[in-house]
Order: structure tokens, then C-alpha cells, then sequence
């Protein structure tokens, strides 16, 4: 049975990805750390206040637990980042070269999320390959790129066991996105169902690969537990489920809540970001050599979003 640490349970993919790992790995053996208390994840399993930003408090935990796989989810996200360039590189890189030298010192497999932010401009578009040119603009991207070839350069220097994947943007029904380039398809649910309306600051035609959490915490398992053997690649993997436009997705709540409106007041940072992204990635690499197939498209997703939202805010979903 894995002994498992997760760094920064508390945001958005470890708030759920701690209680999914606790129902397959067992609760003892997921340890939740995170810098800030949380009592949810206190609840059901091992739970510490941990500072990413410092090793010997890492090494602690791991040595403690004697822990073989980390989840490293600490990150500034993209829009956040660019407001502080130099506390996102700090933060990103910091946590990660910790979570390296910590997974070296103890022999433990390392997963680190990477993200559509590490492409820039350059790299084409539509179909974005897996291995191609990526020169991204921002410190968060730059900083993705930087961990894969970190994450790389570990697995060829010394052996670790690193895997990452290239996540879309993250829609879920629990914990909220912050200062990402993609909340915006997070937040429409809420306002749609709170206010009937909502202001998007991203342009109406803008395309971005996104993807529903349920897809998150599967693909995180299963590179977890792929044949290592198989994997031509390590960090990082492409994955794709659905890639839509502000106007597509508002189409899609509109046939749940008919007067639903949407007008835009475009963030140019964001504009800036979500223009120099791919469309839609190539997640033909992780189907092959892992087996990704993705479960949810947008209209599943919506129904699934507006209906368990309805309930937890009490209000109607149609009508
Ligand atoms: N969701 C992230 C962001 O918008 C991208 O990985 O910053």
C-alpha cells in the first residue's frame, strides 16, 4: 500500500484529490499538509500545517510518515502570478525544488500538475503536440516549464520517478480556482445559478482547454499508478476533454437556465494569457502510453455543475 504526502491539500485540486486518494489508498495513508489549517481534510485522515517553502518541515513529514509518493499541488496561478512575478517564481519553483530534493533524499515518486500555461505563442495552436516549442510569457508558465524539466532532469540524473501532466483549466463543484486565467468557467456556473447573469473577463471567441475535476483525479491516479515502463514520455503529458469559447458555454447553461445573459469587460492581463494559449491541445501521447480516455464533456459536466451547485447555494435551477 502507498504511503502518500500531499503538499498544499488545501487548494484546488487537493481539496478533492486528498479525499479521493484517502477512498483507494486508505485514510491513514494519505497525509494532507498544507500551509494554512484545514478542518475538512483534519476530519477524515492525517492532516499538517506544512510550509512548502521549507525543507527540513518536508523532510520531517516524509521521514515521519515514511511517505513514498508526493503530490506537489502548490501553485500562484496565472493572472495572480503576473501582479508578482518574483513571489510566483519563489513560491512555484521553491515548493517544487523542495518536493525534488526531499523525493531524492527518500526515494519517493514525485507528481507535479503542469499546465496549458507552460505553451506560449509560438507553439502551434490547434492540436498542440505534446513535444513542441513552448516559450511562455508568463512567470507562472515559465515556471511550469522550468518544473518539467526539473522533473526530467531528476528522472535522468538520479533516478526519480517523476510524472507530471499538462492540466486544462480545472472546473469543479468544491473549492474555487484563484487568480487563474480559466476561473471564469468556474464562476459562470455560480452566477448563472446565483444571478442569472455574469461579466466575463476573458473575449468571447477565445478557446481554452478545460476539464471536469472527476477527469483531474483520474488522470492523477492512473499516471500514478501507470507501468513505468511505458511512458516515453514523463513531464509532462498532454491531456484534453473539451476545449470552449465564453459563448459556448453560456449556450450550454442556457439550455438549463433559458434567460441566463452574459456580457463581457475583458481583463487585458487575462486577454493577454488566454490569447497566447493553445485552442486545444494533442493528448494522443497520454492515451497511448497511459490509457487516458476522458469521461465528461461540457454538456455532462454543465448538468452535473448546475445540479449539485443548485442544491448547495438552495436555489432553483430552472425556471
Ligand atoms: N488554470 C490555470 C490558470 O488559469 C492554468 O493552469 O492559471
Amino acid at each position: 500500500m502507498k504511503r502518500i504526502l500531499i503538499i498544499g491539500a488545501g487548494g484546488q485540486i487537493g481539496s478533492e484529490l486528498t479525499l479521493h486518494l484517502r477512498k483507494i489508498y486508505g485514510d491513514a495513508n494519505v497525509v494532507a499538509t498544507d500551509v494554512r489549517e484545514s478542518q475538512a481534510l483534519a476530519e477524515s485522515g492525517p492532516f499538517e500545517t506544512l510550509d512548502a517553502l521549507n525543507p527540513a518541515a518536508m523532510a520531517s513529514v516524509v521521514e515521519r510518515h515514511r511517505i513514498d509518493s508526493i503530490f506537489n499541488l502548490v501553485a500562484l496561478l496565472s493572472a495572480v502570478g503576473e501582479r508578482n512575478p518574483q513571489l510566483a517564481w519563489n513560491v512555484n519553483i521553491g515548493a517544487l525544488m523542495n518536493s525534488l530534493e526531499v523525493a531524492r533524499q527518500y526515494n519517493c515518486a514525485l507528481f507535479t500538475p503542469s499546465s496549458i500555461g507552460a505553451f506560449g505563442n509560438n507553439a502551434p495552436k490547434y492540436k498542440t503536440p505534446q513535444d513542441t516549442i513552448m516559450q511562455p510569457s508568463t512567470i507562472y508558465g515559465v515556471c511550469k516549464v522550468t518544473g518539467e524539466l526539473l522533473g526530467n532532469y531528476y528522472a535522468h540524473k538520479y533516478g526519480l520517478d517523476t510524472r507530471s501532466i499538462r492540466f486544462p483549466g480545472i472546473i469543479s463543484n468544491m473549492t474555487l480556482p484563484g487568480g487563474g486565467t480559466t476561473d471564469y468557467a468556474v464562476e459562470i456556473y455560480y452566477e448563472a445559478l446565483k444571478n442569472k447573469h455574469y461579466t466575463c473577463a476573458i473575449p468571447k471567441d477565445v478557446y481554452m482547454d478545460m476539464i471536469y475535476m472527476p477527469d483531474v483525479l483520474k488522470a492523477c491516479v492512473d499516471l500514478m499508478e501507470a507501468d513505468p515502463s511505458k511512458l516515453v514520455h514523463r513531464n509532462s503529458f498532454n491531456i484534453a476533454s473539451m476545449s470552449f469559447t465564453p459563448e459556448i458555454i453560456a449556450a450550454e447553461i442556457r439550455k438549463h437556465i433559458p434567460d441566463f445573459t452574459l456580457d463581457y469587460n475583458v481583463d487585458p492581463v487575462k486577454e493577454e494569457i488566454a490569447r497566447g494559449w493553445p485552442d486545444m491541445l494533442d493528448d494522443s501521447c497520454a492515451r497511448e502510453e497511459w490509457g487516458w480516455n476522458p469521461e465528461w464533456n461540457l454538456s455532462r459536466m454543465t448538468e452535473d455543475m448546475l445540479s449539485v451547485l443548485s442544491q448547495r447555494l438552495g436555489v432553483a435551477k430552472t425556471e
